[in-house]
């Protein structure tokens, strides 16, 4: 008997919705962007982002019932995120999904986001073998996770100041090229020379496997800050390859650290920043010097989008994993820590 999730996200600026069989195949896929609503802004507004997702999450529920081609009798549960994220977004996912739960009489999944983000590689590899370790990189995190066995999971290192998308998005910003930052400064840093520019890279105390962007994010501003006081133009390129060089290096070299201490073979990149290309490529090679595999999502299913939700719901599902109808938002919930 195949098993059918239905996947709900709404933890920052994306609606969506997803069908998913058996934790493999998907059957939709939708993601309404708010970027567009954002942009003016340079950021996510919250109190926007989450009337925005009430607005939305009718229209985008049915439509992936419909491109999957499937009417509510053929879902076997619903898996939701209920965090960690903005409260006032999560809540509208939360009440949504449990809606359906209770009015369809199916069980309800409750699915941390980062757990989520994580999952998006078992989508196309779902032997992926353990135990494996996760970067997990996003607007919200930079986080080295170690996982056992399924949603049995480690946290080796964290970021102590800015997650590592946040520090793209900050220096994107900074050199007027929009919102949200990552693809932009992936795309410019490639006509740039990433050694033009010095900048710094934290690796913190010895054999630390925790990440610190803010010093960089400020060489980036001090860098053009000197330049406009000294009336320099500013080569974009350069600037951008060089920074994103930087947040590259310690990235790979603190996974492989992390997986040669912990005897991990297989290495997985999740989250927004996963979608860079230096990040994979860097990786990919490392990898390859250490004998590692190194596995991926493609670039649509590393930033948010309830099909990776669905797929942690579908391991939740065959584990007998319920959440009680009684599920909250946890804007801070951490990873391995369910509330409910
Ligand atoms: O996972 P995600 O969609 O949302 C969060 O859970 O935060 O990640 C969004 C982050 C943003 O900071 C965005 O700038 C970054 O991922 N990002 C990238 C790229 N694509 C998205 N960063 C670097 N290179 C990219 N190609
Ligand atoms: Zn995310």
């Amino acid at each position: 008997m195949s098993v059918t999730i239905l996947g709900i996200e709404t933890s920052c600026d994306e609606t969506s919705a997803a069908v998913i069989v058996d934790g493999v195949t998907v059957k939709s896929n939708i993601i309404a962007s708010q970027v567009e609503l954002h942009r003016k802004f340079g950021g996510v507004v919250p109190e926007v982002a989450s009337r925005k997702h009430l607005e939305l999450i009718n229209h985008v529920v049915l439509e992936a019932l419909q491109q999957a081609e499937i009417t509510h009798k053929e879902i076997d549960a619903v898996a939701v995120t209920y965090g960690p994220g903005l409260v006032g977004a999560l809540l509208v996912g939360v009440a949504a999904a449990k809606a359906m739960a209770y009015g369809l009489q199916l069980p309800l999944i409750g699915v941390n986001h980062i757990e989520g983000h994580i999952y998006a590689n078992f989508l196309h590899r779902p032997h992926l073998e353990f135990p494996s370790l996760c970067l997990v990189a996003s607007g919200g995190h930079s986080d080295l996770v170690l996982i056992e066995r399924h949603g049995s999971y480690r946290l080796l290192g964290r970021t102590r100041d800015d997650a590592a998308g946040e520090a793209f998005d900050k220096v994107a910003r900074a050199l007027g090229l929009g919102y949200p930052g990552g693809p932009l400064i992936d795309k410019l840093a490639r006509e740039g020379d990433p050694a033009a520019i010095a900048m710094p890279r934290a690796y913190l105390e010895e054999g630390s496997l925790d990440f610190s962007f803010s010093g960089l994010k400020s060489a980036v501003l001090n860098y053009l800050n000197r330049a406009r006081q000294k009336g320099l133009k500013v080569d974009k390129a350069d600037l951008a390859a060089g920074f994103q060089q930087a947040v590259v290096d310690v990235l790979v070299d603190k996974t492989v650290l992390a997986a040669q201490k912990h005897k991990v073979k297989t290495v997985m990149l999740a989250g927004g920043v996963a979608a860079n290309s230096q990040l994979r490529r860097q990786l990919q090679g490392a990898a390859r010097q250490h004998n590692m595999q190194v596995t991926y999502p493609p670039p649509v299913l590393c930033t948010d989008n309830a099909a990776m939700i669905a797929c942690a719901g579908y391991y939740k599902y065959l584990r007998g994993d319920f959440a009680p109808l009684t599920l909250n938002a946890v804007p801070g919930l951490g990873l391995g820590a369910d509330k409910y």
